[in-house]
């Protein structure tokens, strides 16, 4: 027979007060949160859980002189790993090492673990899942995608029904928020960044979001959920927001669209086609309204079809609130682990050449004498010419619907070619 800690505590009377002891891994923004929420929801956490859930430790390099957390701070990651009493660890260090070692070790001594960690999730989630199952623990990863929005648990709970055919997500809050702003205010891309970098909305090096790197990971770690096998994100195709020009939405103006950076994984005959990159889109699709640091998925399924997930992609309570659903899910699953179908074996994408789609394109106007135009709609099929204003000398227009492969073949026909973007209508 079976007996519930609880029981066993009062059956020994012991004065012991009934609680799981939980440590906190880095102490910025995310890991600082993790405390907030769980001290300012402490009795709907405890309710919700059936015991306390207490910080016994906050790891950190750092010293927190006249914060209430110097009380528990510690800098030896031993002091945790060898506490029998942890239960629960969240991890908000961010970055592979020394998050990876931590997070094993953990799992190996039957901790379960809950992160924000994207980088790590999309390497070695496959492993430390397998790992976490084998100790009868958890790796739970919700704040890793969609910060506060809840996206991971549904595909692997609730969404079990469906074979899911798409994601499509805008799931960076910090190039959203870019966009947004040229859009709304037809600002240039450096001031725009600029503006959001002296709001803390971006970061001082803002490589891994403006580049598409940080959207590339989140669609990785979505697709390999879906599909069950390891999806590398160096496999797709990324393409950042640095090349879009005010001139680019000029032109989505006058085609009643806007520019989102999308992280796209498609299902076409049993392979995933992914990429990330800036996309037109237009009012009826349901992330055209997804405006500044929101981020919002989109999920197909064969059976529900569309479901939409939307909310704070980003930012310190909305992650923490992730992280803590995660460690009250762990806490209510104590040595029992919940299936998590993501293998270590590779799955392989469909070539991003033979990915489908139309092309927005802008290049130099030749004059009607030229053939260009007969040669525009050689190559590029049932094409959409467009005008916006004040641009003059240029031709712009939306091609038919063609694969990578042949698009590019195709354009190399042309030179002066100032921009391309994707058309998701
Ligand atoms: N830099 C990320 C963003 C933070 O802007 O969405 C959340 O992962």
């Amino acid at each position: 027979m079976t007996i519930c800690r609880k029981t066993q505590l009062y059956a020994e009377n012991k004065k012991e007060e009934i609680m799981v002891n939980v440590a906190v891994l880095g102490y910025g923004t995310v890991g600082s949160g993790v405390v907030e929420v769980l001290n300012t929801n402490k009795e709907i956490i405890k309710q919700k859980v059936g015991e306390e859930l207490k910080v016994k430790y906050v790891l950190d390099l750092r010293e927190f002189e006249g914060d209430p957390v110097q009380e528990i701070l510690v800098h030896d990651y031993d002091v945790i790993l060898k506490d029998k009493d942890v239960k629960i660890i969240a991890e908000a260090m961010g970055g592979e090492e020394p998050a990876y070692t931590f997070t094993k070790n953990a799992l190996l001594a039957g901790k379960s673990v809950c992160t924000s960690n994207k980088e790590l999730v999309a390497k070695h989630g496959a492993e430390l899942i397998e790992i976490a199952k084998k100790n009868n623990a958890n790796y739970f990863f919700e704040a890793s995608v969609g910060g506060g929005i809840p996206i991971i648990r549904p595909l692997n709970q609730c969404l079990t029904g469906d074979e899911i055919t798409e994601i499509c997500g805008i799931l960076n809050g910090t190039t959203n928020y870019i966009l947004t702003k040229m859009s709304e205010k037809g600002y240039a891309f450096e001031d725009v960044l600029k503006d959001a970098q002296d709001k803390g909305y971006a970061e001082r090096n803002p490589e891994a979001d403006v580049e598409g790197y940080d959207a590339c990971r989140k669609i990785a770690i979505l697709t390999s959920l879906v599909s069950g096998a390891q999806v590398d994100f160096e496999d797709i195709h990324t393409e950042g927001i640095t090349k879009i020009t005010e001139a680019d939405f000029k032109y989505a103006k006058a085609l009643k669209a806007s520019i989102k950076l999308l992280g796209i994984s498609r299902k076409i005959d049993g392979k995933f086609y992914s990429m990330v990159a800036p996309f037109m889109i237009k009012e009826n699709n349901p992330l055209y309204s997804v405006r500044g640091v929101f981020n919002g998925i989109l999920v197909h399924g064969n059976m529900v079809e569309d479901v939409m997930f939307y909310g704070q992609g980003a930012g310190k309570l909305a992650t923490a609130s992730a992280v803590v659903a995660d460690v009250v899910d762990a806490a209510r699953n104590l040595g029992k682990n919940i299936p998590v179908e993501w293998k270590q074996t590779k799955s392989e994408l469909g070539r991003f050449e033979d990915c489908k789609s139309k092309f927005f394109v802008r290049m130099k106007d030749k004059g009607l004498d030229s053939d260009q135009m007969d040669t525009v709609n050689e190559a590029f099929g049932d094409v959409l010419y467009v005008r916006a204003e004040e641009i003059k000398d240029e031709l712009a227009f939306v091609t038919g619907e063609m694969t990578e492969e042949e698009f590019a073949e195709q354009l190399k026909k042309f030179d002066d070619v100032y921009s391309v973007i994707r058309v998701n209508f």
